[in-house]
């Protein structure tokens, strides 16, 4: 297994690019089994969950072809005679899940595997079954498998989330694009991969209104249309950047950046005192007055501070002045990356899903271990800015989400490389 070496020290300045969305392309590749025609994606970041998507997709017959490097993903839902998502592919990458509702809508059945349990917490599927319940759907669980089928197609409704879940709005929305009437979906999650989903599905021929608020109202049509989007700017991917001019000093632009999509992100980094300026090809991130000050952060749904870059935002803070509270409102096992901060030098007490942090002056290079997504790349930024070397081992994980982390890191100046196995 891989693993990245990074040499902790001097500031960071320069340009990143930042790609298209993961979390945006994940919903956007099942959407293209809505319709017969062909769907592409232009803006595509080129990750190994996006494989692992199309791994799916060609597995129930979808055509897939990956062009510009990757960069463009030309689908076509035509071939599609398999409505059966397999384990051995739905058991990697929890999004998989994103297929049952465009096949139940499209072909009135579909077999899913359960995801099954994912190291940042449960991550049940009960809010997405309620909803496509609610549209007719008769699901029930047998051999691990969600086997639903809807004899009659299915029919807009009434639906209330108890709570904003991403994937349980993606799920419903796409699944109602193709029901008989009127969709109502209340407590909808808000996330900006949402409002693409949804310009797509427009773009698609789909009607759908109020994305982005926490009402969606879908008018279900008789079919969709071939389409070509371009997928939103990854603001995790810009968020995480961000915070290396601000862990490192120096003065970084983040290119294709836009305040709206970090918005209670950039509040919490003005807090600690960096400076955030809009320019015209992003946003500009500079730390120049000396240490950082600690800030207390609580993840929360869109438009709040995602739960995707608390793991990062410690990074940060364990350098900071004084003592920073951070609550995990979304998942229940998410600091898993506090012990590896804490080899590193860290004072971090856990307690729950609250996370105590008292800034040290220094933190300290250390072999550690990537346990997530987002956790390992926390640990690069904190090697980046430690004394001596920092190891970071496990670094599949970062290969989900992070297209070529050590050529953007290293084109600022960072001291990073990947070591094969
Ligand atoms: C998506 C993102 C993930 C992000 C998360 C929260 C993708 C591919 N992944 O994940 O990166 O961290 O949103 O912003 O877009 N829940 C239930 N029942 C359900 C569904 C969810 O109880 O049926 C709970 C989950 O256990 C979790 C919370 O709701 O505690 C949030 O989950 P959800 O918003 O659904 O996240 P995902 O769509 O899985």
């Amino acid at each position: 297994m891989d693993s990245i070496l990074v040499k902790g020290g001097g500031a960071l300045n320069g340009q990143i690019p930042i790609a298209g969305a993961k979390n945006a392309c994940l919903t956007l590749m099942p959407a293209a089994l809505l319709s017969e025609e062909p769907l592409t994606l232009t803006n595509a970041p080129r990750l190994s969950d996006i494989k692992t998507m199309t791994e799916l997709l060609q597995s129930l017959g979808a055509e897939i072809t990956a062009l510009q490097e990757g960069q463009v993903q030309a689908m076509s839902g035509y071939g599609v005679n398999n409505t059966h998502a397999d384990y051995e592919i739905v058991r990697k990458m929890r999004a998989s899940n994103l297929v049952l509702g465009p096949l139940l809508a499209r072909f009135g059945q579909a077999e899913v595997s359960l995801p099954g349990g994912c190291a940042i917490g449960a991550r049940p599927m009960d809010l997405h079954i309620h909803g496509l319940e609610a549209m007719g759907a008769e699901i029930e669980l047998r051999d691990g498998y969600l086997h639903a089928k809807v004899p009659g197609g299915l029919k807009g409704a009434e639906i209330e989330l108890g709570f904003a879940s991403v994937g349980a709005t993606e799920n419903i929305v796409m699944a109602a694009t193709l029901a008989k009437g009127t969709t109502v979906l209340k407590n909808a999650a808000r996330e900006p991969e949402i409002v693409d989903l949804c310009d797509c599905l427009r773009r698609m021929g789909a009607e759908i209104e109020g994305d982005g608020s926490p009402t969606i109202v879908i008018q279900g049509v008789d079919r969709l249309h071939g389409a070509t989007h371009p997928v939103v700017t990854d603001r995790i991917e810009l968020g995480t950047y961000m915070l290396a001019p601000a862990i490192c000093g120096g003065e970084v632009e983040l290119l294709g950046g836009r305040i709206g999509l970090v918005e209670a992100f950039c509040e919490k980094l003005d807090a600690a005192g960096i400076s955030v300026t809009e320019t015209d090809k992003g946003l500009k991130v500079a730390r120049k007055n000396g240490r950082v000050k600690a800030v207390d952060v609580t993840t929360e749904p869109f438009p709040g501070f995602p739960t995707d870059l608390q793991a990062q935002m410690m990074a940060l803070l364990c350098t900071a002045e004084g003592t920073s509270v951070l609550e995990e409102k979304i998942f229940e096992n998410r600091f898993m990356h506090a012990p590896e901060l804490t080899r590193m030098g860290a004072q971090i007490e856990v307690h729950g899903g609250t996370a105590t942090v008292h800034g040290v002056e220094r933190l300290k290079g250390a072999p550690v271990m990537a346990t997530d997504l987002r956790a390992s790349v926390s640990l690069i930024l904190a090697g980046l800015a430690a004394e001596g070397e920092t190891l970071v081992n496990r670094v599949y994980h970062l290969d989900r989400g992070y297209e070529q982390v050590v050529r953007k890191l290293s084109g600022v100046g960072a001291q990073i490389e990947r070591i094969k196995s």
